[in-house]
């Protein structure tokens, strides 16, 4: 594991939210344990089943990177992109296809993964999409759930951490495109 967390992070200069300080929200080594328990209880449900683990992106990648490190059964990977342009709090936006999945995912097993469920509209313009090309199944994973936000008629299968509506950054999810490599997850410093 990496040198310890620092504690704040400033925003750089290249974001239009430059000089702005972000404070640890979870640490790394909570991520890494909250990982590994989510790819045990996947690896169990999923044993003889080879599913398909279909990545959203760009957020999900580092979730998705170890996530599938922790499974011990055979799975296969996509990913699929989607452009929203919803209202930051509410779920009366659309939602467009920017990448579609190249698998064929009729009678597959599918694992949707996600970094973060905020407003709800991308797992539910997911799920019709999944559900036009007759899977077996399809279960919905993500690291975060903004549970004061998230508007859904159904139900997430597996969250990580249930979360307050914090601006979070860093493990794949971005501020302005910027720093998604940060191995842990910071939140813009409430006033
Ligand atoms: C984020 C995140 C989810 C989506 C959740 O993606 O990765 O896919 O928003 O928001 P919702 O529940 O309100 O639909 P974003 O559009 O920021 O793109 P990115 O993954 O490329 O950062």
């Amino acid at each position: 594991m990496a040198d310890a967390d620092p504690q704040e992070i400033t925003v750089p200069a290249s974001s239009r939210y430059g000089g702005q300080v972000l404070e640890l929200f979870i640490p790394q080594a909570k991520i890494q344990g909250k990982v590994a328990e989510m790819a045990a209880v996947l690896s169990e449900q999923y044993r003889e089943r080879c599913p398909i683990l279909i990545g959203v992106l760009n957020g999900s990648f580092m979730f998705m990177a170890d996530l599938v490190r922790q499974l011990d059964i055979d799975f296969e990977i996509d990913f699929i992109k989607i452009a929203s342009y919803g209202s930051e709090t509410s779920s009366t936006g659309t939602v467009r296809l920017l990448k579609d999945i190249s698998a064929d995912i009729t009678g597959r097993d599918v694992v949707i993964v996600e970094d973060i469920v905020d407003t709800g509209l991308t797992v539910k313009f997911l799920r019709n999409r999944m559900e036009e090309a007759a899977p077996a199944s399809v279960i919905f994973v993500t690291l975060l759930l903004k549970y004061e936000v998230a508007n859904l008629d159904f139900t997430i299968d597996y969250v990580g951490f249930n979360i307050p509506n914090r601006f979070v950054v860093g493990y794949g999810l971005d501020v302005d495109q910027k720093l998604r490599g940060l191995r842990s997850l910071y939140a813009f410093r409430e006033n």
